[in-house]
């Protein structure tokens, strides 16, 4: 699909090697709709193909909304049946299968299934006034995308339960005091700031920066023995390429390095 022929998308190379993906429906306040999912699953899904492509930053619109969670005027007649046969909101978690860094920019709510959505990214930057939640017991369900399980693993299992039980809102602060978001920046600064540490992971050549997704991923699922043999092999693996050679060349020779992905 040519970039131009998104709808709820806005897609842009806005520094070398760097994907911005821009929610754009934002009289709805990006709610999640199926259409703005297929669209984030088929621009995520392009720039990892893409080789000019590093790291890729996910964000929404600056003043209002990352997203207000999933459509609630699309689930609202949706019976047992359909959600259940179609496997509704299961292509979500597409995103998590993207094999280069996805960097999430959160501005205003990322409410419900937008703090799903970030929390499926590797790394969340916050504007100084989001406004994260799981409000989904208001209701009558529950976090569907990942909240009930990632939100736990980031914060904690007591913090997750009262977010989720209450349905409170939290702010920027409290997030990353509790390290479900990297760092702060100002609103208007924010995506220009992600925009430029996409570019220096970019930067680095995209075959270790894929490894070290890699194993910090398998070491969530596995034991920490299992996850350590897996860090290993692929720590050994890296010894093959010419990235390492060009890293390891550079620092003796004094000089920046450089990547070729090879
Ligand atoms: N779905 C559909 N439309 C939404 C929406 C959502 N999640 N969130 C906001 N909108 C729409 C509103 O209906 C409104 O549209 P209209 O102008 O056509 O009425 C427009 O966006 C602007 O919203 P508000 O007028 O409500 O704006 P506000 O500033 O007064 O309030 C808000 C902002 C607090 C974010 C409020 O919109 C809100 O509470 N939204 C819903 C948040 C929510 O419950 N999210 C969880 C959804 S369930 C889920 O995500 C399930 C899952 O786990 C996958």
């Amino acid at each position: 699909i040519h970039p131009a022929q998104y709808e709820h998308l806005i897609v842009s190379v806005p520094q070398p090697g760097v994907q911005l993906i821009e929610l754009n429906r934002p009289k709805a306040l990006n709610a999640l709709n199926s259409a703005l999912i297929s669209e984030i699953n088929l621009a995520t899904a392009a720039a990892d193909r893409d080789g000019s492509i590093g790291a890729i930053v996910l964000t929404g619109s600056t003043s209002r909304a990352f997203a207000a969670g999933a459509d609630i005027k699309e689930m609202k007649d949706k019976t047992f049946a359909e959600a259940y046969s179609e496997d509704f909101i299961a292509n979500w978690n597409d995103l998590t299968r993207i094999r280069k860094p996805v960097l999430a920019a959160v501005n205003g709510y990322a409410l419900g299934g937008g703090c799903e959505l970030a929390m499926m990214a590797d790394i969340i930057y916050a504007g100084d006034k989001a406004v994260f939640g799981q409000p989904e017991i208001k209701l009558g369900v529950i976090p569907g995308a990942g909240g009930t399980q990632r939100l736990p693993k980031l914060v904690g299992k007591v913090r997750a339960t009262e977010l989720i039980l209450t349905g409170r809102n939290f702010s920027a602060v409290e997030a990353e005091k509790w390290g479900l978001v990297a760092r702060i920046f100002p609103a208007e600064q924010l995506v220009d700031e992600v925009v430029k540490v996409a570019q220096e992971i970019a930067g680095y050549g995209g075959l270790a920066v894929k490894a070290a997704k890699e194993s910090i991923n398998e070491g969530l699922l596995v034991s920490l023995d299992e996850g350590l043999k897996y860090e290993r092999k692929l720590f050994h693996g890296l010894f093959s390429t010419k990235d390492k050679v060009e890293g390891m060349t550079a620092f003796v020779e004094k000089r920046q390095a450089s990547f070729k992905g090879e």
